[in-house]
Order: structure tokens, then sequence, then C-alpha cells
């Protein structure tokens, strides 16, 4: 007999599970779009390039397109559907909203869900490449534009909207730590 070349997963969704069978080429931003409706995670290159698949897994950002929706079974998986409390936008939404982060919007579901691991990542104490002083002792760089640019590197926005991306990650992050 032929091995299966399907499997079921559980997959941890913006806190609700959802069980399905997937074939194991399935990706896991096809699982999301074209299995369980959730549409607001984009595809853009399907290769990894653009960001526009971000979401947490685990808390951490990753770009669906390059997952395996058999590997994502059991993990934790934020899109940008469970980034609001109900009717409330999460700050960096509603930074977004306010400084005019996007224009077409395409990118945008990307965009937050990796701000919103940019913004941990840092509270965390994680340099980045454009971190001048990367020893512990040294702690953690501030949250530059130029940090964030970096941080954020992995986004592209056909629009060209990085200037106030920029400019709503910094005011989001800033709303998180309670300063703003
Ligand atoms: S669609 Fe995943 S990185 Fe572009
Ligand atoms: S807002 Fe159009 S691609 Fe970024």
């Amino acid at each position: 007999m032929a091995p299966s070349t399907t499997s079921a997963v559980i997959l941890n969704i913006n806190g609700e599970k959802h069980s399905l069978s997937v074939d194991h080429r399935t990706t896991l931003l096809d699982a999301l779009r074209e299995r369980l409706d959730l549409t607001g995670t984009k595809k853009g290159c399907d290769q990894g390039q653009c960001g526009a698949c971000t979401v947490l897994i685990d808390g951490r950002r990753a770009v669906s397109c390059l997952q395996l929706a058999v590997a994502a079974d059991g993990r934790e998986i934020t899109t940008i559907e469970g980034v609001a409390q109900g009717d409330t936008l999460h700050p960096v939404q509603q930074a977004f909203l306010d400084l005019d982060g996007f224009q077409c919007g395409y990118c945008t579901p990307g965009q937050i869900c990796s701000a919103l691991g940019v913004i941990a990542e840092h509270a965390a104490g994680w340099p980045s490449a454009a971190t001048d002083d990367v020893r512990p002792e040294a702690g953690v760089p501030e949250l530059s534009a130029e940090e964030i640019r970096e941080r954020m590197s992995g986004n592209l926005c056909r629009c060209g909207a990085y200037v106030s991306i920029v400019q709503a990650v910094a005011r989001a992050a800033k709303t998180e730590e309670g300063v703003a």
C-alpha cells in the first residue's frame, strides 16, 4: 500500500482549535486561506521574500508560505484576525490607522503581525543587525527608526508606505511600553 500523503492536524489559531486533514505539501498559508477562510493573511510572493503572509507561531513571527501546515500542528498561531480584542483594535493596528501606515493595505496584515513580533523581540532584549553594541551588558537598544527599519526589513510594501509604517511601529512600541 502506498504511504498516505495526508495527515490529520489540529491547528490552534487565535485560540480556536481546527481539526483538518491536509496534504503534506500544504503550506500553513494555504491552509489558512483555502481551508479555513482566514483570508486576512495575504499571499504575495509565495516564496518567503515579501512578508505579506507573516503570522505569529508560538509568539514568534514566521512567513506562513514557508511553513508546512503539518509542522504547525498543535502550535499556537496568531493571524491578523486574532489581533484585536473584539471591537477594540490592538495599539499596533490603531497606530497604523492613525498614522496612515498603508495605502492599498495588501501588505498590512503581515506588517502588523511582524510589528507585534518586533516589539516583543525588542522587549525581550534581542539585538538586530542595526544594533551597535550587542554585548548583553549594553542593555536593550532604543527602538530607533533605524532599528525598526532593520527589524521590519523582511516586510515589503509595494506602495512604499515605509515612512508611515516606521512611525506607526515606533508609536505602538511606546504605547505598549506605557510611555505614550
Ligand atoms: S507570501 Fe510569504 S513571504 Fe511572500
Ligand atoms: S500598503 Fe500597498 S503594499 Fe503596502
